[in-house]
């Protein structure tokens, strides 16, 4: 992103692809499929899919909007139209709670991050050749138990991130978004062809499509919005910066409809291609966040020429992880840049400095501090579960309701290109959809 807050995207196709580039990263393909296979399969899928078209979309509008319109940085624009139009200055919480949800999310993202890295090094090097499941679950599990190579690997990945964002190249990036992107495309219909011929293709379908009424509990509905709002990156106040540099020609229901339409299916294609791999190695699905790592390199492992395959795989992922970290350091930098003395290159040693410190105890979740803090989880699932299920979806909640309610009406309406039956249908969208949506989820999940 540009430093200055007036400067605008060169063009529409810049723009939508530096929201692809934060939207599609490993929360599409480590995050979603571990939670399809955590949560009971196919009644997840369903309303993760409601949420992306009933909540999702309506809230990704509202924070372009919001950016568009106050042309700032998130806090400073929603305080600025808040001015304007007559309305309290608490909604700046909506903005700092962004930026909360940024640090935390960074911090585990980061070490998720560095599997991927590992596992990009471990192809290149024939790890997985020719290795069967269990051995293949040992490697995994071996990274696990080593706190010196997960601090590395986190290490390696969150330098990264801060060289990138320190010295301004993300521009370069999201060009490269435009040719990597469709690359992981096509990998992944490669893994699901692979899975259709030697995996259990059926069984994943069923698992991934059929529902079975029982399994939409309360814990599955909060999970599956949580994951709508952190696959479309929203909640944190990103997509309001994003907004900021966007120019008025660009139709928001437009780009809204092939970001998401991007984002789904990639999700839908990761959980295709590992999926059969599960049930044909007698895997647990609900195995947690290494799924993607113990069932992927037993495909690639199996397949001549696997190790490139991997190889390019992993570093896809990896790329697609950078450009999803870089989208989450951008605020807390921003933020830091505005509210201290401290300039942009210090202002990103220090973000990234106190993230990799978080990520550090996240990582000890998985040894040394495999222990519970609060609510039966580890400081690994916390964050997860703290940013994912309770920040992003209030932040968001905040975003729709601004939109919907303090924004005027026809004003929204002229901007979205609406009018008649359409606009009325934005309205009821963005005043109670919505919000209704998230409250609801929320209170099914306390009596659920
Ligand atoms: N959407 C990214 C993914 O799916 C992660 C991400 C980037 C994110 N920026 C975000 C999540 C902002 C929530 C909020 O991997």
């Amino acid at each position: 992103m540009a430093k200055s807050f007036h400067a605008q995207w060169s063009s529409r196709m810049t723009f939508i692809l530096a929201a692809t580039g934060s939207a599609v990263g490993l929360g599409n393909i480590w995050r979603f499929s571990y939670l399809v296979g955590d949560s009971g399969g196919a009644a997840f899928v369903l309303v993760y899919l409601l949420c992306i078209a009933l909540v999702g979309l309506p809230i990704l509008v509202s924070e372009w909007m919001i950016g568009r319109r106050g042309q700032k940085n998130p806090i400073n624009s929603l305080a600025e139209l808040a001015r304007k139009n007559g309305s309290s200055q608490a909604w700046i919480l909506v903005g700092v709670s962004g930026v909360l949800a940024a640090f935390l999310i960074l911090s585990f993202y980061s070490v998720i991050g560095g599997w991927s890295l590992s596992y990009t090094l471990s192809s290149l090097t024939g790890d997985f050749s020719g290795q069967d499941a269990a051995t293949i679950e040992g490697l995994f599990g071996a990274l696990l138990e080593s706190p010196g190579m997960l601090m590395l690997w986190h290490t390696i990945f969150m330098a990264l991130v801060l060289g990138i964002v320190a010295f301004g190249v993300n521009q370069g990036l999201e060009k490269a978004v435009r040719l990597l992107m469709p690359a992981l495309v096509v990998l992944l219909v490669v893994l699901v062809i692979y899975g259709m011929f030697s995996g259990h293709f059926g069984e994943a379908l069923a698992f991934m499509f059929a529902p079975d009424m029982s399994a939409f509990t309360g814990d599955v509905v909060l999970a599956a919005m949580g994951q709508a709002f952190f696959t479309l990156s929203l909640g944190m106040g990103i997509m309001i910066s994003y907004g900021s540099y966007l120019g008025q020609e660009v139709k928001l229901l437009g780009a809204a409809r092939t970001v998401i339409i991007l984002d789904t299916v990639i999700a839908l294609l990761a959980g295709l291609a590992i999926f059969p791999i599960v049930f044909a190695n007698g895997l647990d699905p609900s195995e947690g966040p290494g799924l993607i790592f113990v069932t992927l390199p037993i495909a690639f492992g199996g397949m001549t020429a696997g190790w490139l395959l991997g190889l390019i795989f992993f570093l896809l992922l990896t790329f697609a992880a950078l450009t999803s970290a870089i989208s989450l350091l951008e605020p807390v930098v921003e933020f830091l840049e505005e509210r201290s003395p401290l300039s942009r290159v210090p202002a990103t040693v220090v973000a990234s400095f106190a993230i990799w410190g978080l990520g550090v105890a996240a990582l000890l979740s998985f040894n040394l501090w495999d222990f519970t803090v609060l609510f039966g989880l580890n400081i690994f699932d916390l964050l997860d579960t703290v940013t994912a299920k309770i920040l992003l979806p209030l932040t968001g909640l905040g975003a729709v309701l601004f939109a919907g309610w303090v924004l005027s009406r026809d004003s929204v309406a002229k901007e979205l290109g609406l009018s008649g039956g359409a606009a009325t249908a934005w309205n009821v969208a963005a005043r109670f959809i919505a919000p209704i949506g998230v409250i609801l989820v929320f209170v099914f999940n306390l009596v659920g």
